[in-house]
């Protein structure tokens, strides 16, 4: 059985204040949410204690957005999995498309960081997709098959999520068609060892489009930006129909 998980990645949103603020607005809006779906908040690192603090008894999982992949060490400016695991965080996004392009993540340091968050016990959801250009020049499927390949190097699949994220339909308010969607992660599972990993879509999912996109049968779950920031859209979005 492949689990339903929606998750929400906040990016560089929202302080500790506001945090507190969706959650007032965000928590009674779950409690008629079928048991069987996951709801995960990827927060900024100085929001996980707050968190972890207000989510302790509900049903929300809290997520990071990066980690590396040394237990401790001169780092500077990273977060090691013991510092998150300390924060009762369960899942951290690893390899979204905005570290690879702005910040110098290749497949080979998502392999590192994918190995290094199951050792400690964290769930990874890891990002895959093209560009534009990429797409444009019929380059998807075998770009895709490559960050796969490289990423998933001595990982257990047992505890991984995907998340299938077309780059050009990234805050763009530009989803990829569901059909399409469903086609290219329905590629992503043919690729894998284990049939049951969850595999989300991400890009532009908002209350209008959910419905249609969890319809889709290959797809488990949403990676959500900027629809994840408003307490009401978001609860919309885990309350798909
Ligand atoms: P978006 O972002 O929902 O704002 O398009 C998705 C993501 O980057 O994970």
């Amino acid at each position: 059985m492949r689990k339903v998980i929606i998750a929400g990645n906040w990016k560089m949103y929202k302080t500790q204040a506001e945090t507190q603020e969706f959650l007032q607005g965000f928590l009674d809006t779950i409690t008629e949410t079928a048991d069987d779906r996951e709801i995960v908040l990827c927060v900024p690192f100085t929001d996980l204690a707050t968190l972890s603090r207000n989510l302790h008894g509900t049903r929300i999982q809290v997520g990071a957005q990066n980690v590396h992949w040394e237990e401790a060490g001169a780092y500077t400016g990273e977060i090691s999995p013991p510092m998150l695991t300390e924060l009762n965080v369960r899942y951290v996004v690893i390899g979204h498309s905005e570290r690879r392009q702005y910040f110098g993540e290749t497949d080979a340091t998502v392999n590192l960081r994918l190995k290094a968050a199951q050792k400690h016990g964290l769930t990874p959801i890891l990002c895959v997709g093209e560009t534009k250009q990429q797409r444009d020049a019929g380059e998807t499927e075998a770009l895709i098959q490559q960050q796969l390949e490289q990423a998933l190097v001595g990982v257990d699949q047992q505890r991984l999520v995907i998340a299938y994220e077309p780059i050009w339909a990234i805050g763009t308010g530009d989803t990829c068609e569901s059909k399409e969607a469903n086609r290219i992660i329905g590629l992503i599972r043919s690729q894998l060892t284990n049939p049951n990993v969850t595999i989300q879509y991400g890009g532009s999912v908002k209350p209008g489009n959910v419905d249609e996109i969890m319809a889709q049968p290959e797809i488990d779950g949403a990676l959500v930006g900027g629809a994840s920031l408003e307490p009401q859209d978001f609860a919309r979005i885990v309350n798909y129909q």
